[in-house]
This record gives structure tokens, sequence and C-alpha cells, in this order.
């Protein structure tokens, strides 16, 4: 069928095959013009298909010439529906890391769940031996837990209401947005969900079975951001969520002190992914950020985070790069202070009439087009494809 967008709000309902399997070569060629990364060899990823875990992913392979196991919740194609992005990124992904003679599996399906740990570990044990990586890149609105109970995730404040320019997507218009106040159960609902309890529990799972080698690290993913988007994020119930991962990343290591497995947390830049589109406010961040990193030439996507995380900061030549905060910083260029304070300076006076003169209108929606294989450059969209 010919597979055109439709867009309903933060989410695009379709995806494009062949953009997205272009979407995912773009990546592969980034890293592979950067050169080898000596790294981990045996990579299991959770959360592998989209953003930040595609993008991972990408780099352990192609970059560090490592097998991979990656572990997603994606929609197949049914009748006239098309499948979700992770799905064709991940079946892109498989063939062309087989193609170039890389050990690829993928397994669809609730990461939450005893099940798919089980299975996950099994096809490590069968096929891999061991890990000596684990890259937790999980965002997912909901858990079940075993004892049946399921918790939703929130994007509230905690403590007082906040209220902020907000871009309105729909006619390209500034107003304001307020974001309402989570209640107790809320915040813990929410830390169940994106906090660090489940990346504990596959690590328990892991060494458990003798699945990971001693001396692997593991590395979950974060972000803290400007003081602008504290209420929203950094001290809202994301935020809440993100603190238990930095605290788990202790206990794991901790734990397992005596088989030198180090659990990090590497607090990324903010990106239009399927998770960060959904939450208010962040988009004109995002569009602001754009625009003021691009034109210092500084501006990176998933894969060029992804890239410079594990090539220079976890196996640069010289060492680890921990910041005194006890993780690791990607978001160094985003929290620039000459980024920031023109950040600032633009949010202070931008309004529905210079919206597109101070924000990457433009840039933004490419980024949210191309994440479902929309907009890409050499893909025909006229032609037929096969879902
Ligand atoms: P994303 O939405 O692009 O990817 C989420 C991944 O999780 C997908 O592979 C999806 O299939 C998988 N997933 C969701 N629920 C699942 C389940 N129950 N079982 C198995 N797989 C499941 O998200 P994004 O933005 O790449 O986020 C990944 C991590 O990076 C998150 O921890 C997020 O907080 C963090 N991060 C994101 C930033 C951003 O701006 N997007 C900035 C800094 C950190």
């Amino acid at each position: 069928m010919i597979v055109e967008p439709k867009v309903k709000g933060f989410i695009c309902t379709t995806a494009h095959p062949t953009g997205c399997e272009k979407n995912v070569l773009r990546q592969i060629e980034y890293v592979k013009r950067k050169g080898k990364i000596d790294g981990a060899q045996k990579v299991l990823v959770i959360g592998a298909s989209t953003g930040y875990g595609l993008a991972s992913r990408i780099t352990a392979a192609f970059g560090m010439g490592a097998a991979t196991i990656g572990v997603s919740f994606e929609k197949e194609a049914t009748g006239k529906r098309t499948a979700t992005p992770g799905y064709y990124n991940t079946k892109a992904f498989d063939n062309m890391a087989i193609n170039e003679g890389l050990y690829s599996k993928s397994v669809n399906g609730d990461a939450f769940s005893r099940e798919i740990k089980d299975e996950v570990i099994s096809l490590i044990k069968k096929d891999l031996g061991k890990v000596d990586m684990v890259i937790y890149s999980l965002a997912a609105p909901r858990r079940t837990t075993a004892d049946g109970t399921t918790y939703t995730s929130v994007l509230k404040t905690v403590g007082e209401p906040f209220t902020q320019k907000n871009w309105n997507l729909k006619d390209n218009t500034i107003g304001e947005a307020t974001i309402p106040v989570a209640n107790s159960d809320e915040i813990l609902s929410t830390v169940k969900v994106m906090g660090g309890e489940d990346w504990s529990d596959w690590i328990d799972a892991l060494v458990e079975a003798d699945a990971i080698k001693d001396g692997a690290i593991t590395v979950a993913y974060s972000y803290i951001g400007p003081e602008l988007t504290y209420p929203i994020y950094h001290e809202g119930t994301i935020g809440k969520a993100k603190a238990h991962v930095s605290e788990t990343a202790i206990k794991i290591s901790e734990k397992y002190r005596d088989r030198m497995i180090n659990a990090y947390v590497s607090v990324n830049k903010a990106l239009v992914t399927q998770a960060s589109a959904a939450i208010p406010v962040v988009p004109l961040y995002l569009s602001v950020l754009y625009k003021i990193m691009k034109n210092k030439g500084i501006h990176e996507g998933c894969i060029e985070q992804m890239d410079r995380l594990y090539r220079d900061k976890v196996y640069g030549l010289d060492g680890r790069k921990i910041e005194t905060d006890g993780m690791i910083h990607v978001d160094d260029y985003e929290m620039r202070e000459d980024v920031q304070r023109e950040v600032m300076d633009v949010w202070n006076t931008i309004d529905s009439n210079n919206l597109k003169a101070y924000a990457d209108i433009d840039g933004y929606w490419l980024d949210f087009y191309n994440m479902f294989g929309f907009e890409i450059d050499g893909v025909d969209y006229s032609l037929e494809v096969e879902v």
C-alpha cells in the first residue's frame, strides 16, 4: 500500500517501512564513518527499537563489532495498519547486522515481565554464553508487576502546579500549559515504571542465571535539563523516577562489587523521540534549543549522542568520564552556559509572532516525521510498499 503520515497530537499512527530502514542505515553509516570503538562484544539492549536504545545498539554493533540482542515492545502490521516504527527499525537493524556478519537477535515483548527476561536469558545462554554490557533504555507508559498490579507513569509536578509557555503544535501558536500536581500514588507509580527497579531486576536475573560476565558494565539513561524545565522534569514525577535510577546504579555496583559489575547512568541531551514529544512545554524548549545548538554547530541527534557516549566517555582512551555527580554526561553541550543563556533570552521573548524566527520549528517536525520513517531523503513515498 501507499503509506502516508497520520499525525494525531504528538503521535503519528502510521510508519513507513522503507523510511525506517533508511533511518537505521543513516545511523549505521554515521557510526561506521567514525571508525572502530574498542568496547563490549556481547551486548543486551533493553528498549532497543527506537530513540536512544536503537542508537546504542547501532553503536555497539557497528562501532564495537558486538553481537547484540535487542528487546522492545512493538506492534506488527495488521490489515491496513502499518507496524510501529520500532518494528520496522528492528527488522532493518537485524538484516543489516546479519549482512555484515554480526550476530543480531531481537525479542519483542514486555521487558518488565519475567517471561521475557527468561526468554532473553535463554537466548543469551544458548547463543552468546554471557553478555559484557547491558544497556537499559526503556521508556514505557506502564508496567505490570509480578503480582498483577499495573502502574501507570504520569508527567506531573511534585508540590506545586507549574504553568509555562507551551507551543501548540496544531496551530503553531504559543500559549500556556499548566502541569498539575501528582498525588503520592502517582509519584510511586511513575517511579515503579520509570525508576530503576526493573533495571535492577534484569541485572539480578542475569547474574542468577550466570549470563553476565564479571567486569561487565550496565548503562541506563537519564535527563536533567535546565532549571526552566525542572518543575516538569527534574523535580517532577519523572525526575523522582530518574533519581531512583541514579540510586539504583549505586546499589547495583555495590551489590556486585566482587564481580566488578559496574552500573552507570548517562545523562543525555533532550531530543525529539516518541517519549519526549509527549511532554508539554518540552517541544518548545527542544525547538528553541535546536536552533541555538545548530547555529553553534553543536547540535546532535540520538546517534551522535550515543556514538560520543560510548566512543569518548565509556570506552575512551583516557578512561571512563564520570563527573562529580557520579554520572556520565553527554548533555554537556546542551548545558553549556552560553547555550542555556541564549535559550533563556529567547524563552523570555518568544511568542506566536516570532516563533518561526526563534525556534527551529522545521527541524522539530523533520525529526518528528523522520522517527516514523517520513520525509527521509531518497525515499519515494508515492510507491506502494509491503507493510
Ligand atoms: P523511545 O520511546 O524512543 O524508546 C523506548 C524504547 O522502549 C522502545 O524500544 C520501546 O519499544 C521500548 N519499550 C517500551 N515499553 C517496553 C516494554 N514494556 N517492554 C519492552 N520494551 C519496551 O524513548 P527514548 O526517548 O529513546 O528514551 C530512552 C531512555 O532515554 C529513557 O530512559 C529516557 O528517559 C531517556 N532519555 C531520553 C531523552 C529524550 O530527550 N528523549 C533525554 C535523556 C534521556
